[in-house]
């Protein structure tokens, strides 16, 4: 979507009817640009009853990025965090992994309503949409090292869940590393990115994409059960109030991080963790299948896995888990 129909979504996004004229004055734009703006927005998937004598209704109105919203909902942590929101950007992490290298400061955070290169964990695409999926990334600084950040995916994982546990999503977990899942599908990932030097200082980029609105488009596009936040909470969910709710828990989490890392919030991320004492099946990054039973995690956020050999520390790898879904 350009500009104009971004522009024409903003002032259709309530759901009510809005005449061609009205839209064409308030964006200082003709009619026949309003036109052309509503017909991108139905070519990205947005349904739109046209009415002669009334205009243009979104069938569901659309919850759009506003600063001044998300300003609102952010509470204590309005004095650390700096928003700038765009409708599209390749991808949030790479932008600002971009700004970073730049020097821009700790607390800068980038939401995008779109990106045409969305990156996931493990070279994967990440697959977003304007007002269904929730997408931004959070550049922070750390007198650390990069070789100390090791649990901040674990420990981000954890602001995640207790965000989206307050916001409804009931039934909330973590998969090893930091997958947040409900039942078994996906409801939201993150991606975290560093730079710097291993002894300190040191700087991430952390990117989190979560579903909000169920939208077949992005579960036809991946190739794993996904959910939703609205699916999950039962509840219309308010992209701006939550992303409000979740930089400010992630402040929160982040100063806790910067004294402690990652063991002072262990405890709570095995709570939350899906394959708790569940017999699991780790694929490492070289393709071997490793079974055992999921122990937790260490203090710098490695999975701990039991065999007949003992309790062994992962670094990296995919977890499924296992068939027979062992307990003990
Ligand atoms: C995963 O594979 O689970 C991680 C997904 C992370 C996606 C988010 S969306 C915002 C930020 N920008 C990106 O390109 N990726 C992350």
């Amino acid at each position: 979507m350009n500009n104009t129909a971004f522009q024409a979504l903003r002032a259709l996004s309530d759901g009510a009817f809005h005449s061609g004229e009205d839209i064409a004055r308030t964006l200082g734009i003709t009619r026949s640009a309003v036109w052309y703006g509503v017909r991108d927005i139905a070519g990205a998937g947005f349904e739109i009853e046209s009415v002669r004598g009334r205009g243009y209704r979104l069938k569901r109105p659309v919850s759009l990025l506003d600063p001044e919203r998300i300003f609102l909902a952010l509470g204590a942590a309005a004095a650390r965090v700096k928003l700038e929101i765009r409708d599209t950007l390749d991808s949030t992490n790479t932008q600002l992994m971009r700004q970073a290298v730049n020097g821009a400061p700790s607390g800068l955070a980038v939401a995008a309503e779109s990106q045409t290169a969305g990156r996931g964990r493990r070279g994967r695409a990440w697959h977003s949409r304007v007002g269904s999926t929730l997408v931004f990334s959070l550049l922070w600084r750390f007198t650390r090292g990069a070789r100390e950040l090791a649990g901040l995916s674990l420990a981000t994982g954890v602001a995640l869940a207790r965000v989206l546990r307050a916001a409804g999503a009931s039934g909330v977990c973590l998969k090893w590393p930091n997958d947040v899942i409900v039942d078994g599908r996906k409801l939201a990932g993150i991606l975290i990115e560093i730079q710097g030097d291993m002894l300190g200082p040191s700087a991430a980029v952390i990117g989190i994409g979560i579903n909000v609105r169920p939208d077949a488009r992005v579960s036809g596009a991946v190739d794993q059960p996904i959910t939703d936040l609205e699916t999950v909470s039962g509840l219309a969910v308010d992209r701006n109030q939550l992303l409000g709710m979740l930089l400010n828990e992630m402040v929160l989490v982040l100063d806790r991080f910067s004294e402690t890392g990652f063991a002072s919030l262990r405890e709570e991320w095995q709570v939350f963790h899906a394959q708790q004492e569940r017999g699991v099946t780790l694929l490492l990054p070289d393709g071997t299948a490793i079974k055992g039973i999921a122990r937790g995690v260490a203090d710098d956020g490695a999975l701990l896995l039991e065999t007949a050999e003992g309790i062994t520390r992962y670094h990296s790898g995919e977890i499924s888990l296992r068939e027979d879904g062992t307990a003990t």
